[in-house]
């Protein structure tokens, strides 16, 4: 199919290879994560790239001409496509199934720096990089992109998910304009609602499922796994396919950044995908000799689905070259389902209990020499409400790599001039209900209000005023009467 890439299990005591052409995504063997690898040389040489990044750059010259755009032109207008020579799996132009996802940006927030403890001076501070901006919301659209491009090339015509919401949304959204059947599997009640309307509007066959992500999971993965009769292509982030897209953001930090690497990389933990992208991103990047260092990662669980944290900082589970002891990790899980202990937060887009990708994180923490967190819930709405006061909006999940870029500051792991990239993954509109509730103090479901008349819910709460229907009122509680 594509001679210079191919399908590699990440556990060297296994390490099977398969063709790209494999339609499901786990390994062959033993039905571990896979990666796809390639012989870069090989790949390089066929495509005329020399390692110069400035390509890239030069590619990126805005949406002018992007409707009608034909051939590579057309994957110039995707803030993926463009590194494609980062992730040459895809075959020929044509099999890329895009929407112009990717054209994020690295924004540097000088004054919430600030606030964080951390001096924005030569070069530091903090960056947010705003993947809310991509088409469907999220940062999902980089990897959407790249397993529909994949699923284009081996011919799947239906395509399903689970999901806390932006999966959903994302797949939805690329099913539609590829004409792909969509299904997707989501908890009931669990589900912020931008994100609901999304899956619904773009047409998507949605089964609310009396159980979590946990649950709609493991039934997918049956159904893409251990299914292929009933050819149905496997689009969550154990799909390799989904993180070569991913890398993507990554790239738009370096790109930004002229090709220096930051210091830290900040990213919210939930099914663990966007953190193994990274690495892997960083790893192939080093070794094409296009960075001389890697920078170092931070993974931000909320305090209710705090897997990651736990079996990393108290279990002490480590990648150890690959033969990480599974025992630790599948102990926390049998303890977990023994004690009824479910996965709960408000960022309901990480309310994850066991992330498929946690090996590949591990592996992420060992390449980038990284650190796990974990941030409450109260927390998380008040960084969010921060990055939201200075006019980036975020959804809950991502206010959680602000408050762990503010901790690592006060715990003294980050220094005070480091230059930190925190990952904003979503959209503050996919969950307009709790930035409502946070704000007025009303729940916006039920109807009621959470605190009495008059107490801020929130320290940066903007209470709604109610008013007369009267100018002088108006005038009055302008403040400028
Ligand atoms: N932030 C947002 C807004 C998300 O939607 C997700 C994951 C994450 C962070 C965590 O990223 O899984 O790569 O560690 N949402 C998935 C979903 C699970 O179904 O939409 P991760």
């Amino acid at each position: 199919m594509v001679e210079h890439a191919k399908l590699r299990c990440i556990d060297p005591d296994c390490g099977a290879e398969c063709g790209i052409e494999r339609t499901t995504p786990t390994c062959p063997t033993c039905a571990g994560l896979m990666d796809v690898v390639y012989d870069w040389a090989r790949a390089h040489a066929s495509m005329g790239f020399s390692g110069d990044p400035m390509i890239f750059q030069d590619r990126n010259r805005g949406f002018f001409g992007a409707a009608d755009a034909t051939g590579a032109e057309r994957l110039d207008a995707s803030g993926v496509w463009r590194f494609r020579e980062l992730l040459p799996f895809y075959g020929s132009i044509d099999n890329v199934v895009s929407v112009g996802e990717g054209r994020t940006i690295l924004q540097p927030a000088p004054v919430i720096a600030k606030q964080l403890g951390y001096h924005a001076s030569k070069g530091g501070g903090i960056y947010l990089q705003y993947e809310g901006m991509n088409p469907s919301g999220s940062f999902k659209d980089n990897g959407m992109t790249g397993a529909f491009t994949h699923a284009k090339m081996i011919g799947a015509t239906r395509a399903v998910c689970a999901s806390t919401g932006n999966t959903s949304a994302s797949l939805a959204m690329f099913a539609a304009i590829s004409g792909v059947e969509a299904y997707v599997l989501i908890g009931e009640g669990k589900i912020a609602f931008g994100k609901l309307a999304q899956a619904l509007e773009y047409g998507a066959t949605t089964l609310q499922v009396k159980g979590d992500f946990d649950a709609c999971l493991g039934h997918v993965r049956e159904i893409g796994e251990q299914r292929p009769e009933l050819g149905i292509y496997l689009m969550n982030s154990v799909n390799p396919f989904r993180l070569e897209g991913q890398k993507a953001i990554m790239f738009r930090v370096l790109e930004a950044l002229g090709w220096e690497v930051p210091d830290w990389i900040v990213v919210p933990g939930g099914n663990l995908g966007n953190c193994s992208a990274f690495a892997k991103a960083f790893m192939e990047l080093k070794e094409l000799s296009m960075i001389d260092r890697i920078p170092r990662l931070a993974v931000i669980n909320a305090q209710g689905a705090r897997t990651l944290d736990k079996v990393y900082n108290e279990l002490g589970a480590r990648w150890n070259g690959g033969r990480y002891d599974k025992g630790i990790v599948r102990g926390e899980y049998e303890r977990m389902d023994a004690a009824g202990e479910r996965a709960s937060t408000i960022a309901s887009a990480i309310e994850i209990n066991r992330p498929v990708n946690l090996p590949k994180a591990l592996r992420a923490l060992d390449v980038m020499d990284g650190v796990v967190r974990c941030v409450d819930d109260k927390t998380i709405m008040e960084y969010k409400a921060l990055v939201g006061r200075h006019g980036f909006g975020c959804e809950p999940a991502s206010g959680a790599s602000v408050a762990g870029a503010h901790m690592l500051r006060e715990e003294g792991v980050i220094g005070a001039g480091e230059r930190v990239v925190c990952i904003l993954t979503g959209h503050v509109l996919k969950d307009p209900d709790v930035v409502v509730q946070y704000h007025s103090g009303i729940d916006t479901k039920a109807g009621q209000e959470l605190a009495p008349r008059g107490e801020p819910t929130g320290q940066k709460a903007n209470r709604p005023i109610p008013v007369a229907d009267d100018i002088d009122a108006i005038i009055a509680a302008l403040g400028a009467g």
